[in-house]
């Protein structure tokens, strides 16, 4: 996953792939690579980090070729490494591909291989497409990608050469994204616009299913069937700093808009509804070691902290083991009570955070099993614990956290319903039921970002307040923590979450007409609960900003600025609730004129105590 470039014409297409590279440095990689045809024979360089490092290696003056496809990565499958950084070849060295995506079922493509005498050089899913498509090559390139991408379950944005087809690339695009830019006499591919418009403007942005041959002088769409495709050109009006950004203002506001996606990809491969199977791969803790853990503790900090708090909701509900939850910094500085029954999951974007970082080391220290729900492949956390989850949530950028958020809950989510099946404590028919719910959220999230809007109105009566009281209980009270740390960060609007119940023991003397109250009230077990609560707020002279479930008819009696969400089980319900919180913060922070990508005082990633 990151970043994809090619080229073929005239000119040294080394030079303009490293340089589509660079453009695409700001969101984020650990290793980077290129190949090329020359003299009949494919080169390849990789190297682990900077681009500057893959520069040296390739000693530029002297690599020269008209075609070569490059790529940075991020990592998904197998640790930062040369060997896992694209590109990647067959074993005979004629086929070379790069690939963002998922491949779902390359273990099993894999092993198929492996049984044929095929050995594999890196720990990567995209590695099986550059052996398949040697497998199927009779000297004809874009059928023999045609008759791989038939196997291929998954996503992918696909860079293909061959050595002894040098005229030609070959591109596929399923759920991620890629691009033919169009030049004269020569022909570009990118996974992102930046990297092209220094060249061109002219651009066709492929579709799911698109295969695209380019040759210097022609672009021809097929379908996996040879069906030819017709695509409209666009001329790219924006420029390098809009294209980052892809045309939304702030990254915060480009990286909500991806949640749809990120969540699609954090279960992808993962979850079979129709089947009722969960497969965690990187999990491999038995039947018996999970029925041996006595307690579970969830650890983290912020905004990672919060979807713990939801999580402890799925465990107890689903799992039926006993889970608490803890601020990274308190847990390490007390007496946690903590052996070798003990199953404690450090859940952390960057995987590095020094709090959640000792309080790892400190449960191992201690003896407990150990699992880490990290963003980041390869990071501290995710080396050092005995297990490892990852969210496919894609770089992080904006400093406040959003996609991972709902990342970690997918995640944790599939985990609770997997040990839940195991333990028993669900039967599979209702297994079946919480993964179907589960697969329809990215669609229902892409369904409420589609009137994103709304939320805009609702910010601009609101913005001028300087305090809030964000209120919600059970599953969804983390998300009102989460709405209010989110206002907070990027708008430094002073902002308390509270668990809605507690109100009358304190908050409430702070409600009057000037203070607005976002109430989280979707259908839940808690529902008539917090409408009281509401009420109580209501009475007091504040103003009430509802987040209310789309079949509540009678929303509109309750709260002065309601905003729906799809009705989901109420178990998920903080990933679609968490939504509008997010973007409430968003055009409330632009309103006001604060920097949204990066607040004053605080980091990405807290690497300090
Ligand atoms: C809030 C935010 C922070 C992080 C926290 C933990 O928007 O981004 O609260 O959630 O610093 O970071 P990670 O998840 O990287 O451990």
């Amino acid at each position: 996953m990151c970043g994809i470039v090619g080229y073929i014409g005239e000119k040294n297409a080394v030079d303009i792939v490293l340089d589509g590279l660079k453009k695409l440095e700001y969101r984020g990689y650990d290793s980077s690579g290129i190949a090329v045809v020359k003299d009949g024979q494919l080169q390849i360089r990789r190297s682990v980090g900077k681009l500057k490092n893959l520069e040296e290696n390739i000693e530029k003056k002297h690599l020269k070729a008209n075609i070569s496809i490059g790529h940075t990565r991020w990592a998904t499958h197998g640790k930062p490494s040369e060997e896992n950084a694209h590109p990647h070849t067959d074993p005979t060295k004629s086929i070379v591909i790069v690939h963002n995506g998922i491949i779902e079922n390359y273990a099993e493509l894999k092993s198929g291989l492996e049984k044929e005498g095929k050995e594999f050089k890196s720990e990567t899913d995209s590695e099986v497409i550059a052996h398949l498509i040697k497998k199927h090559y009779k000297n004809n390139l874009l059928f023999a990608v045609q008759e791989t991408l038939k196997e291929i379950k998954g996503s992918y944005a696909l860079g293909v050469i061959c050595k002894d087809e040098p005229d030609k690339i070959i591109c596929a695009r399923q759920d991620a994204p890629l691009i033919v830019g169009i030049g004269e006499g020569e022909n570009f591919l990118a996974s992102d616009i930046p990297a092209l418009l220094s060249y061109t403007r002219d651009m066709i942005f492929l579709e799911n299913g698109d295969i695209a041959e380019l040759t210097a002088n022609k672009i021809t769409i097929t379908d996996i069937e040879n069906n030819v495709k017709k695509r409209e050109v666009k001329n790219i009006k924006w420029d390098c700093v809009q294209a980052e950004k892809e045309g939304y203002k702030h990254f915060m506001l480009k990286e909500i808009h991806e949640q749809p996606r990120t969540i699609e990809d954090t279960f992808r491969g993962r979850i079979y509804p129709d089947e009722g199977r969960v497969y965690l791969e990187e999990v491999k803790l038995s039947k018996e070691d999970i029925k041996n853990i006595s307690n579970v503790y969830i650890v983290a900090c912020g905004t990672s902290y919060h979807s713990g708090l939801v999580s402890k909701f799925l465990f107890e509900n689903f799992a039926k083991m006993h889970t608490e939850v803890d601020i990274a910094s308190e847990f390490r500085y007390r007496e946690p009570i903590l052996n070798d029954r003990i199953l404690v999951i450090v859940i952390s974007q960057s995987g590095e955070t020094a709090d959640t970082l000792a309080a790892l080391r400190l449960a191992k220290s201690k003896g407990c099993i150990t699992l880490a729900v990290c963003n980041i492949v390869g990071s501290s956390m995710s080396r050092e614990a005995d297990h490892v989850l990852y969210t496919h949530c894609g770089p992080e950028i904006c400093v406040a956290s959003t996609k991972a958020f709902t990342g970690q809950i997918a995640a944790l989510y599939m985990l609770a319903l997997d040990w839940a099946c195991r333990k028993e404590s669900l039967s599979k028919e209702e297994l079946k039921k919480y993964l179907k719910e589960l697969w329809e959220v990215p669609v229902k999230v892409g369904n409420f970002l589609k009137q994103a809007e709304s939320v805009h109105e609702v910010a601009k009566k609101f913005a001028h307040k300087r305090d809030f009281l964000y209120l919600g209980r059970n599953v969804n009270y983390p998300v009102a923590l989460e709405g209010a740390l989110k206002l907070k960060e990027i708008s430094y609007i002073h902002a308390e979450g509270y668990a809605a119940g507690e109100m009358k023991h304190g908050p409430i003397a702070l409600i009057d007409d000037d203070m607005p109250v976002v109430a989280i009230a979707v259908k839940s077990r808690v529902y008539k609960k917090i409408i009281s609560n509401i009420e109580e707020a209501k009475a007091r002279g504040g103003t009430i900003i509802l987040i209310a479930s789309e079949s509540d008819k009678t929303a509109l009696d309750k709260g002065d600025n309601v905003i729906y969400v799809p009705d989901c089980d109420e178990f998920i319900s903080p990933i679609l609730s968490v939504i509008p919180l997010q973007l409430l913060s968003y055009y409330v922070a632009v309103m006001l004129g604060c920097d949204v990508d990066q607040p004053r005082n605080l980091a990405k990633s807290v690497t300090v105590e």
